[in-house]
């Protein structure tokens, strides 16, 4: 007998490596996915709501795509389009002729929807948290009624927004604040564990080979030809560029694969405190690796297995095999 699907809610801000960890979300197969959740971040929430209602219908996720915030809390940070395109994503031509959000509030669908799965529903969110965190406002049982809340965001060390902030968690430190600090059972996949899974120039050239055998190979395709001409105009050194394009890496696809099967990681528990008032680091997830300040509040994923990531999300982009491809 088939295996019951895990009811899950994906929020996310499509976003190139969102889009990646849509498909392996729905590609795996494990999943029931009841919504999808564009919030603003890498692009503003026009953009990445078009985007996910495109995603959902082209891969045939066809679940319901309901709109979330479409700014912070507080903050009005830089977007991303230096990474992701004008679009966020790649800059392609997107349809979405004929296709139609969801009415209502996303905190109050996910919500509705915790209770519906009484104890069982599981929420991955790989952009700013805002959603998440006007959920907890509005509806503060939630963080009881969520099997567990996987998220990419945050670092250990350095930050990719500022010296000291990861962009998921820069775009709205304030929101994050209020979800690292809710009690959810909460996996934090940070910018050092998604570095572990990057893909080497060997992997890449297999990811386009294998996506090019089936229904995802054009937005594959138009990833790495996007990636290969941006990072050469990104100010930085040349040696980060070097090591940008010869060690891919897909932080939320990382988070996707954490979802799917936590044993892909090795975590540790740990205080993280989200930094809303400093000068330099706003934005910053403080880690207290000594446990000064009381008790582990997140599941920090350390790293993850490389190999079973890169096989993993291969499989995933397997299962959109063209028929009789
Ligand atoms: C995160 O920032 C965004 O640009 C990506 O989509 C990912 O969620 C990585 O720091
Ligand atoms: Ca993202």
């Amino acid at each position: 007998m088939a295996e019951k699907k895990r009811p899950l809610i994906i929020d996310c801000d499509p976003g190139i490596d969102d889009a990646e960890c849509l498909l392996m979300l729905q590609g795996c197969g494990l999943f029931d996915i009841l919504g999808i959740i564009p919030v603003h971040g890498n692009v503003p929430l026009a953009k990445t709501s078009v985007n996910a209602l495109y995603l959902n219908n082209k891969y045939g996720i066809n679940t319901k795509v309901i709109k979330g915030a479409d700014q912070a809390i507080i903050v009005r940070n830089p977007r991303a389009e230096f990474a992701h395109g004008k679009t966020g994503l790649a800059n392609m031509e997107i349809n979405t002729d004929g296709l139609s959000f969801t009415d209502g509030y996303a905190w109050d669908f996910i919500w509705e929807k915790a209770k519906e799965y009484n104890g069982e529903l599981e929420l991955i969110a790989v952009g700013p948290l805002t959603d998440i965190a006007i959920t907890v406002l509005k509806h503060p049982d939630i963080v009881k009624l969520v099997k567990r809340l996987v998220i990419m965001g945050g670092a250990t060390t350095a930050g990719n927004a500022s010296a000291y902030a990861e962009f998921n968690i820069h775009q709205d430190p304030h929101a994050a604040k209020i979800v690292f600090e809710a009690g959810f059972n909460l996996t934090m996949v940070g910018l050092e564990c998604c570095y572990t899974g990057y893909l080497d120039q060997n992997d890449k050239q297999k990811v386009i080979d294998t996506a090019k055998k089936t229904s995802v190979g054009d937005l594959i395709e138009a990833f790495a030809r996007f990636d290969e001409e941006n990072i050469a105009n990104w100010s930085v050194s040349e040696e980060l560029k070097k090591n940008f394009y010869e060690h891919k890496v897909l932080c939320d696809a990382i988070a996707a694969a954490v979802c799917i099967d936590e044993n892909i990681a090795k975590y540790m528990d740990l205080n993280v405190i989200v930094d809303v008032d400093g000068k330099l680091t706003m934005g910053q997830t403080v880690v207290d690796w000594f446990g000064f300040s009381g008790k582990p509040n997140v599941h920090v994923a350390m790293s993850v297995d490389r190999e079973r990531f890169v096989n993993m999300y291969l499989d995933c982009i397997r299962s959109y095999g063209k028929e009789g491809a």
